[in-house]
C-alpha cells in the first residue's frame, strides 16, 4: 500500500473513531457507534500492516503471530467476563496501553536505524522521556486498580505520612532526570536516567491508586482510561503515527470528560482525585462510627403486598442498582415494567450515573432488556418527580439512594447527589439483608416510616412479583 493511500485509509478511520464517540453518547445510537468503531480499527490495523513502514515476510511473521495470541486472549475474555467484572477487565486493559507505551519507548531509544541530530534528536528524546513517563505511570496505577476492583488488594486508602511532598520530590527528581537524559552523549548514559525515571514513575503509579478509597474508584477507572489514552498519543509520537495520535487525544480527552462527570456525580473535586489521594480526608471506604447511625425500625413487605402496591398506583419509578446486575434480574423487571404500562401505570426507570461497577452499567443491562430508551431517564430528569409518584422501586440499590448523602455531612458519602427516593409516597428497597453497599455506610432509607423493605434475592422476588401481578 502506497504512504498516500495509507494517510487517506487513516483519515477515514479517524472520521469513524469520531462518529463511533458521536454515536455512544445516545443509547439509540450506541449500537451504531459501536460499527464505526470498529470499522475504523479494522481500516487502522490493515492500513498500518500494508502500509509503508511494515515490509519483510519476517514483520509479517511477527505481527500475524501477535495478533492471533492477542486476539484469542482478548476474544476470551470478553466471552467469560461477568458484567460485573467489567471494570476489572478494563483497568487490566489500561494497564496493557501503558505496559506498550513504556515498551515502545524503550525499543525506540535503542533503536538507532534513524540517526537524528540537534533539535531533531532533542524532541524525539523528549517523546521518549514523556511516552515512557505517561506509560509507567498508566501501568502501575492500572494494575494497583485491577487489584482494588478485583478484591485482591484492600479497598482502604493508604495515606503514606507527607505523600504530598514524596510526590512532589517524585516530580522535581524526575525534571532533573530528564534534564541528565537530554543531555546524555551515549545510549548508555542516557539509560540510567531513563530507568530511574520508569522507577519512580512507577512508584508514583502505585501510590496514586493505593491513596484512592474504594468510594472513589470509579472515577479512577475513567481517570486511567484517560491516562491510556495520552500513553497512546505519545506512542504516537514516538512512531510517528499520526493515527496513534489522533485516536490517543480522542481516548484522553473523553475520558478526561467522563471522569469529571463522575466527579460531580459522586461530588468529589477532579483536581483531588486526579492528584491522587488530595481530599480523601472526607472519603472513607467503610464507615468507622463517627457518621450518625440510622434509627428506627425497618418495615419488611413481602412479593404479595408488593404486586398490590404496584397494581394500585398510577405513577411508578424503578431504581436500579447493582444487585439487580448481580442477580441478573433486568429481564424479570422489564417483564413487570410491560405488565404494569399494559395496566395504564405511569412506569420509569431512574438511571444514577454510577449505579452498579462501571459508566453506564444500568443502561447497557436495561437496553439488553430491550426496556425502550424513552421511559429510562437520568437523576436530575426524576429528582423532582418523586413527591408525585406513588411508588419507587429500588432494586439492589444502596448507596445511590442514600439520605444521609444530603443529612448528614459527616457520612463519607456526604454531598454526593442521589436519587431522592424516599419523598416518594411510598419506597420499597429490595435486597438481600441489611448490609451495606460500595461505600460501606449504613442507610437511613430503611428506616424510613414510608419505606418498605423486600428482603431476597432481586431475581426471586420480582418472579414472585410478577407472578402475583398475573394472578
Ligand atoms: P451499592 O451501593 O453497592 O448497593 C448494592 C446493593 O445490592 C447491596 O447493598 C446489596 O445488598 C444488594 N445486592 C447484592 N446482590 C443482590 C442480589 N442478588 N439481590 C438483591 N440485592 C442484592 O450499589 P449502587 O446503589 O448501585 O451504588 C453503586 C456504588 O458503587 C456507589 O457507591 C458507587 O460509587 C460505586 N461504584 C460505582 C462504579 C460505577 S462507575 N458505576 C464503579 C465502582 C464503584 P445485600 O447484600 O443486602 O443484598
Amino acid at each position: 500500500m502506497s504512504a498516500s493511500l495509507a494517510t487517506v485509509s487513516y483519515i477515514g478511520a479517524t472520521i469513524l473513531f469520531i462518529l463511533s464517540l458521536g454515536g455512544l453518547s445516545n443509547q439509540s445510537t450506541a449500537l451504531r457507534g459501536n460499527l464505526y468503531g470498529m470499522i475504523g480499527m479494522a481500516i487502522a490495523v490493515f492500513a498500518t500492516v500494508l502500509g509503508p513502514k511494515v515490509s519483510g515476510f519476517a514483520s509479517y511473521a511477527w505481527i500475524i503471530g501477535a495478533m492471533l495470541v492477542g486476539g484469542a486472549i482478548g476474544l476470551y475474555a470478553a466471552r467469560t467476563v461477568q458484567m460485573t467484572q467489567m471494570p476489572e477487565l478494563v483497568a487490566l486493559m489500561h494497564s496493557m496501553v501503558g505496559l506498550a507505551a513504556m515498551l515502545v519507548g524503550f525499543a525506540t531509544y535503542i533503536d538507532t536505524s534513524i540517526p537524528l541530530s540537534g533539535a531533531e534528536k532533542a524532541i524525539h528524546e523528549m517523546e521518549i522521556y514523556i511516552g515512557i513517563l505517561i506509560g509507567a505511570v498508566t501501568f502501575a496505577g492500572s494494575v494497583i486498580a485491577f487489584g482494588k476492583l478485583s478484591g485482591r488488594i484492600g479497598g482502604k486508602t493508604l495515606l503514606l505520612p507527607g505523600r504530598h511532598y514524596m510526590n512532589l520530590v517524585g516530580l522535581l527528581v524526575v525534571i532533573y532526570f530528564g534534564r541528565e537524559f537530554l543531555h546524555a552523549e551515549t545510549m548508555a548514559a542516557g539509560m540510567t536516567p531513563l530507568l530511574v525515571m520508569t522507577a519512580i514513575a512507577l512508584l508514583f503509579g502505585v501510590h496514586m491508586v493505593m491513596a484512592i478509597g474504594g468510594a472513589d474508584m470509579p472515577v479512577v477507572v475513567s481517570m486511567l482510561n484517560s491516562y491510556s489514552g495520552w500513553a497512546a498519543a505519545a506512542t504516537g509520537f514516538m512512531l510517528s503515527n499520526d493515527l496513534l495520535i489522533v485516536v490517543g487525544a480522542l481516548v484522553g480527552s473523553s475520558g478526561a470528560i467522563l471522569s469529571y462527570i463522575m466527579c460531580n456525580a459522586m461530588n468529589r473535586s477532579f483536581i483531588s482525585v486526579i492528584a491522587g489521594g488530595f481530599g480523601t480526608t472526607a472519603v472513607k471506604p467503610k464507615a468507622t462510627g463517627d457518621a450518625e447511625q440510622p434509627v428506627g425500625e425497618v418495615s419488611p413487605i413481602n412479593a404479595l403486598e408488593t404486586a398490590e402496591m404496584l397494581r394500585e398506583a398510577k405513577s411508578v419509578v424503578i431504581v436500579p442498582g447493582y444487585g439487580m446486575a448481580v442477580a441478573q434480574a433486568q429481564h424479570t423487571v422489564f417483564e413487570i415494567t410491560k405488565h404494569l404500562r399494559a395496566q395504564g401505570v405511569n412506569v420509569r426507570f431512574g438511571i444514577h450515573p454510577v449505579a452498579g461497577r462501571m459508566p453506564g452499567h444500568m443502561n447497557v443491562l436495561l437496553a439488553e432488556a430491550k426496556v425502550p430508551y424513552d421511559i429510562v431517564f437520568e437523576m436530575d430528569e426524576l429528582n423532582d418527580d418523586f413527591p408525585a409518584t406513588d411508588v419507587v422501586m429500588v432494586i439492589g440499590a444502596n448507596d445511590i439512594v442514600n439520605p444521609a448523602a444530603q443529612d448528614d455531612p459527616t457520612s463519607p458519602i456526604a454531598g454526593m447527589p442521589v436519587l431522592e427516593v424516599w419523598k416518594a409516597k411510598t419506597s420499597i428497597v429490595m435486597k438481600r439483608s441489611m448490609a451495606s453497599g460500595y461505600a460501606g455506610v449504613d442507610n437511613p432509607l430503611f428506616y424510613k416510616e414510608n419505606n418498605r423493605m423486600l428482603f431476597g434475592d432481586a431475581k426471586k422476588m420480582l418472579d414472585e412479583v410478577l407472578t402475583a401481578l398475573r394472578a
